[in-house]
């Protein structure tokens, strides 16, 4: 009997790895190239040791893209700034159980203002973090890197946590997309789809390529 093929992964390039200088074409880009969701991510300094963007720069974005935006807030507090990320255009947006002490007022809020919530595991995360949350939650992402940086290589050890995650969205019953953020390449692409990912993050890997729908193609064809 022949195996049903694995469901291809969606591919969300992330934005940290594109040019700066030309960012409203570079958006339109990935989106001709068959991008699913284009993955945005919000630093602040202090969360991570990084500083990228905030809400006016992704409102000037949406009007250059269809795409679901899937804002990443490594950000310390995330809550006084979910509203104005909404306001902006953010489809999704993702919260770190670190970044403050109440992940489920978050996670209301989130999706009191219209937005899918999410969560993000950083590396030393546990998932039961995740135990009585889940209901609220539309996607967990797992950090394969520590995050603050784009161009980092993968942590392997995050494979297993991928695998515990997808089981306990079965036992759940419930649609949760799992996605996974940091090192993604087109060498360890198939490991992660097969581990139970459903979402590829890409930066380096499609932003970084000369032909960013042959990249994207390449990514989501790993699990066929
Ligand atoms: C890291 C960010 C990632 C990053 C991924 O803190 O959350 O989204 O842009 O970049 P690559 O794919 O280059 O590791
Ligand atoms: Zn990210």
């Amino acid at each position: 009997m022949v195996q049903p093929a694995a469901a291809s992964p969606l591919i969300a390039p992330s934005l940290l790895a594109s040019d700066f200088t030309r960012l409203g074409e570079e958006v339109a880009a990935v989106e001709r190239a068959g991008a699913d969701w284009l993955h945005l991510d919000v630093m602040d300094g202090h969360f991570v040791p990084n500083i990228t963007f905030g809400p006016p720069l992704i409102g000037s974005l949406r009007r250059h893209c269809r795409l679901p935006f899937d804002v990443h807030l490594m950000i310390a507090p995330a809550d006084p700034y979910l509203e104005a990320f909404a306001e902006a255009g953010a489809d999704h947006m993702l919260v770190h159980p670190e970044a403050g002490p109440h992940l489920h007022r978050s996670l209301q809020t989130i999706r009191a203002l219209g937005c899918k919530p999410g969560v993000v595991l950083n590396p030393a995360t546990p998932i039961d973090v995740l135990d009585y949350v889940i209901d609220l939650v539309e996607i967990v992402l797992v950090m394969s890197v520590n995050p603050g940086f784009g161009g980092q290589h993968f942590i392997a050890g995050q494979l297993d946590k991928i695998g515990a995650i997808r089981e306990m969205i079965a036992r759940g019953g419930r649609s949760i997309r799992l996605a996974v953020d940091g090192g993604v390449t087109f060498a360890n692409a198939a490991d992660i789809v097969a581990a139970g990912a459903d979402v590829l993050i890409a930066g380096s890997a499609v932003f970084g390529a000369d032909d960013y729908a042959a990249a994207i193609a390449r990514l989501r064809g790993v699990a066929k």
